[in-house]
């Protein structure tokens, strides 16, 4: 399989991902073993609250893809960050301060669990009058996109990308968490899942048991199309 994840926490030494090099390459070896192709390392930024260690966060990726090179691992890292939107977001983007995916106008986009519509919305918004296109990161876990009409409006009128977990989609959790997933693919809401790996333990790189789960659930065409067709295509691959 050549699996595309965008969102991946295997930058070692700048968040809550990895804290060593050896701890990467552990990660790096999962992805690989899961079939995984192309990376996304969105590394966690949080605007107007931390600054973003660019040049760690830089270094650190020419030197696990060094790596992963020289073990033939087939994996290429792309730049990126998850980013949680502040009030912030749109001038450090400007300023070239956090990364976006492969330094184009493509960025991941977390919010807070009690982020209502209205407040989501109006992010992605601002972000596409700034030139940027959306992927909202795990959309499964905001107040404000439990209702499917709302997320086909970001993706329909504001050209947002819906990204759900892999996590979400092997064990979907309660009554609730099954039925919105179910609604949400039953109406072609979710544009991609992404491993949001950070550990080779409790939040591991999962992409094929997602695969398999989705092509059980859901069929193969809709299983390959957010596993493997959307995030390429995203990455321009
Ligand atoms: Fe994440």
């Amino acid at each position: 399989m050549q699996f595309a994840d965008l969102h991946h926490h295997v930058i070692y030494g700048v968040d809550d991902g990895p804290q060593t090099f050896e701890d990467a390459q552990a990660m790096l070896r999962r992805a690989h073993e899961n079939g995984v192709t192309d990376i996304a390392a969105t590394s966690h930024a949080t605007p107007g609250r931390h600054r973003f260690p660019m040049d760690t966060y830089l270094e650190h990726l020419r030197k696990e893809q060094a790596w992963a090179d020289e073990q033939g691992l087939g994996i290429r890292l792309h730049t990126g960050c998850e980013i949680l939107y502040t009030d912030e977001t749109v001038r450090l983007l400007q300023d070239n301060a956090i990364p976006t995916i492969d330094g184009t106008r493509l960025i991941l986009v977390e919010f807070l669990p009690a982020n209502d519509f209205n407040h989501i919305q109006n992010a992605v918004r601002r972000l596409g009058n700034a030139g940027y296109t959306v992927i909202v990161a795990h959309a499964e876990r905001y107040d404000g996109t439990r209702k499917v009409e709302d997320l086909r409006a970001l993706r329909e009128d504001l050209g947002a990308y819906i990204q759900i977990n892999a996590h979400t989609f092997i064990s979907p959790g309660g009554f609730f968490a099954k039925r919105w997933l179910r609604k949400v693919m039953e109406n072609g809401c979710c544009d991609l899942a992404a491993t949001d790996a950070h550990n080779t333990s409790s939040r591991s790189c999962q992409m094929k048991k997602c695969h398999e789960t989705i092509i059980k659930e859901w069929g193969q065409d809709t299983a390959n199309s957010l596993c493997i067709e959307t995030p390429r295509q995203l990455l321009g691959i």
